[in-house]
Formats: structure tokens, C-alpha cells, sequence
């Protein structure tokens, strides 16, 4: 069976403890992979901006052997000129895997239906989940390294402080539940997380012995967390919106007096590009307990893992 990943939670727990563990092998030997030798071609389509993204999937590709065929979305207009599905069968019978970025989770979806191939979100609407797993092996590193058996980071917690409905705060939810960890998501009450999204992470909890909840009090999110995380206010699409996105995110920026509530050992995390005096002040994203550049370092490990993974269990 061709396996995806589409959803944070399409790996296990046990395959995502496998995932981190080896992603933190690559990055101790660059060259260890060799899965995509040949080279076989990986697609790597962009509908959205991107810069963290297409550099660390074109350079891990290449990493391991393959070719990475970077494409520009609106030049195949995936969706407008050909269908989800044509394009699917078109790319599925030429390359080894399939990574999109796009913008309705469900096209993304429905790619990974028909395409005979792995299909990898590089990130939708809806969820982040490469940048999720960047993240968590960026938690571990600061934190102990990973649990030695069971879910990959049980009992550390992380809160995520902004839009709780946009794609890193679902993320976050449900990668953070896959690894057992203690998730907070704090956010005005009309920016709450999507209804489904939440429900799923708390089952996925229940599951892996970690928790999920959500806070409008900022402080409440972030009080006594190993790791405390924020994202753009205005998400790629809403440009049109940022004016009157600013003010109700106002009080959870990611500012000192905030992180002050978390753990003195907090680390903070962004998945960039950031806007310094909005999201996060200046002060906050230089100081010593930011990891974002180590954090988008480790898209580039974690992917590779990720493509191991998938490319192996096809
Ligand atoms: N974090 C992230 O996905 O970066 P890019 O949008 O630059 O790819």
C-alpha cells in the first residue's frame, strides 16, 4: 500500500518516534540515505511562496540520490487548467514521490488518492506537517532527546500563542498529540482551532498519554512550557486582511513579558519567515532561547526521513 503523508497524523506514534530518530542520524551523516539513488525524480510543486521549503526538500533530495524536479504550480495550474486527478496520473507514472504545496487540504488529498506514488503536504490551508516534525526533533534536541520508547516526546509540553485556526496550530495539535506531548494553543475566541481538527487531537491523546487544550488567556497557554511557539498573523492568502488582523492578536505576541511565563529553560520557536513587532518582538526571536534557525535547519533532516520512510514502505 503506498503510504502518504498528508496529515500529521498519518504516521503512528511508533512511526513518528521512527521518523525523528532518524532524521537525527542524518544529521549527524548528510549522505547516509541513499533511498532515492538512481537518481529517481521527486516532484516538488509550489501553488504558495516558499523559501525554507523548496531549499530543503531540492537540497535533502539531492541528499539522497534523487532529483529534485522543482515545479511552479501556476504554471501547471494544478486545478484550472488540468484537474487534481489528470495531473495525479500524468506526475504519478514519472516520479517517485509527490511533494505540494497548495491551498485546499482536500486537493492535496485527492492527489494522494490517485497518484500511485508518496504524497508529502508541504503544506496546505489546513496543516503544516513537515514543519511540525521540524519542530519536534528541534523540542528534543533542547530537551533531553527522544523518549526512549513509546511516543517520541512524552510529558514535554509546548504552547503555541496567535491564530489558533491557521494551518501551524492544527499542526501543532496533532503532531504534538502523535508525540504525547502537552499542547496549548492560546487565541482569541474567534480565532479558535477548527472544531474536527481539536477533537481529533484530543482522541489522538487519549491515545499516546499526551493533552491537548485551548486558552484565550496567553499566559495561561504559555505558563511553566518547555517550548513556546507563534506564526505570522496574516497567513499566505489573507495579505488582503492583515489591517484588521492586527489588533485581536495584539495581546499574544511573543514578546519577553509573555515567554517570562514559561519555563526559564523555554526555547522559542517559529517557523519564519517572522515579522519582527507583530507576532514576535525583535528582542524575543534574537535572544538566546530562539532555535529558529536550528528549527528550519532541521526541515531539511526531517524531510529526508520523512521520504525514507515513505519510499521504503511503498
Ligand atoms: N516555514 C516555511 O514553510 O517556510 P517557507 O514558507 O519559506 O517554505
Amino acid at each position: 500500500m503506498t503510504r502518504h503523508f498528508r496529515t500529521d497524523d498519518d504516521l503512528t506514534s511508533a512511526e513518528q518516534h521512527r521518523v525523528l530518530s532518524r532524521a537525527l542520524e542524518l544529521k549527524v551523516d548528510r549522505f547516509a540515505s541513499t533511498a532515492l539513488a538512481g537518481p529517481e525524480s521527486v516532484a516538488v510543486i509550489f501553488d504558495k511562496p516558499t523559501l525554507r521549503t523548496q531549499v530543503s526538500f531540492a537540497t535533502g533530495i539531492a541528499e539522497m540520490g534523487g532529483y529534485p524536479l522543482v515545479l511552479d504550480g501556476r504554471l501547471a495550474g494544478i486545478g484550472r487548467r488540468e484537474s487534481v486527478a489528470d495531473v495525479a496520473r500524468v506526475i504519478g507514472r514519472q516520479v517517485r514521490a509527490i511533494v505540494w504545496r497548495t491551498f485546499a487540504q482536500a486537493d492535496l488529498e485527492e492527489m494522494a488518492d490517485v497518484a500511485q506514488v508518496p504524497v508529502i503536504n508541504a503544506l496546505t490551508d489546513q496543516l503544516h506537517p513537515c514543519q511540525g516534525l521540524a519542530d519536534l526533533v528541534t523540542v528534543a534536541e533542547h530537551t533531553g532527546g527522544l523518549a526512549a520508547d513509546g511516543p517520541a516526546l512524552a510529558g514535554r509540553s509546548l504552547a503555541y500563542v496567535g491564530d489558533g485556526s491557521n494551518n501551524m496550530a492544527h499542526t501543532y495539535l496533532l503532531a504534538g498529540a502523535v508525540a504525547g506531548m502537552d499542547v496549548r494553543i492560546g487565541t482569541p475566541p474567534a480565532f479558535q482551532p477548527e472544531a474536527r481538527i481539536l477533537a481529533r487531537a484530543e482522541q489522538i491523546a487519549r491515545g499516546s498519554g499526551g493533552s491537548v487544550s485551548v486558552h484565550t488567556d496567553p499566559v495561561a497557554a504559555v505558563r511553566g512550557v518547555d517550548a513556546v511557539a507563534t506564526d505570522t498573523w496574516v497567513s499566505m492568502g489573507q495579505e488582503d486582511q492583515a489591517d484588521q488582523r492586527e489588533a485581536p492578536f495584539r495581546r499574544y505576541q511573543l514578546n519577553a513579558d509573555l515567554l517570562a511565563a514559561a519555563s526559564p529553560s523555554a526555547i522559542v520557536l517559529h517557523c519564519l519567515p517572522a515579522y519582527r513587532g507583530k507576532e514576535i518582538t525583535a528582542d524575543v526571536l534574537e535572544s538566546e532561547a530562539s532555535v529558529v534557525w536550528q528549527e528550519a535547519e532541521n526541515r531539511l533532516h526531517v524531510q529526508k526521513a520523512v521520504l525514507e520512510f515513505l519510499v521504503g514502505e511503498a
